[in-house]
């Protein structure tokens, strides 16, 4: 009888990785997380007993995108990761990335794109003035914070919103709405 293989799954995080706790906590099969620095994320994963790895990066002109897109595409491939879920993850890849994972490489973006795109989402998104922002999940292709779309839900904009209350209540959703996303895509791969 045929049995289902488990697909493996790698976390990529940067930062504070609240979204990846919500994963955890959710029980989401977490199988490695990755990070381009050390940072919160790592350590909630080391915690919960999962395996990480630090591919520290450097940063303004010496920075060799290509060369660390290469290096972190051998790491994944050594731990035969089939589906890779950016989750507060600040390295723009090159598209040697995208090339190797195609639809098997996602990411999460605080404001309904194409509105917003770029590092201050949700600030961009209070001094322009719009009533209404919220989240998207989407295939990451070589395009910054393009790609197919997977998955969008809307936060409203509150008047006495700053840009700490208002990405606060965008996480909320995201930390719901990635998991269960997640949850599907696992299916597929
Ligand atoms: C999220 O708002 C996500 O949309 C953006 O980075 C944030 C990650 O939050 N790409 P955290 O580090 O998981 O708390």
């Amino acid at each position: 009888m045929e049995t289902k293989q488990m697909k493996k799954l790698a976390v990529l995080v940067s930062g504070v990785g609240s979204l990846l706790e919500a994963m955890i906590r959710d029980n989401l099969p977490i199988d490695f997380v990755l990070a381009d620095r050390s940072c919160r994320g790592i350590d909630i994963a080391q915690t919960a007993g999962i395996e990480t790895e630090i591919l520290p990066r450097t940063f303004g002109k010496t920075f060799d995108r290509y060369g660390y897109t290469l290096e972190t595409i051998k790491v994944l491939k050594s731990r035969h990761i089939d589906l890779v879920i950016m989750a507060g993850y600040m390295t723009f890849f090159a598209p040697v990335m995208f090339k190797h994972f195609g639809k098997r490489i996602t990411n999460i973006h605080p404001s309904l794109l194409p509105a917003f795109k770029g590092d201050h989402a949700v600030r961009d998104a209070l001094e322009f003035g719009v009533k209404i922002t919220g989240t998207t999940i989407h295939y990451a292709t070589e395009e910054l914070d393009n790609g197919p779309i997977i998955a969008q839900e809307a936060v409203p904009i509150l008047d006495n919103d700053t840009v700490e209350t208002l990405w606060e209540r965008i996480k909320v959703v995201e930390r719901r709405l990635y998991t269960e996303t997640v949850r599907k895509l696992l299916k597929d791969v």
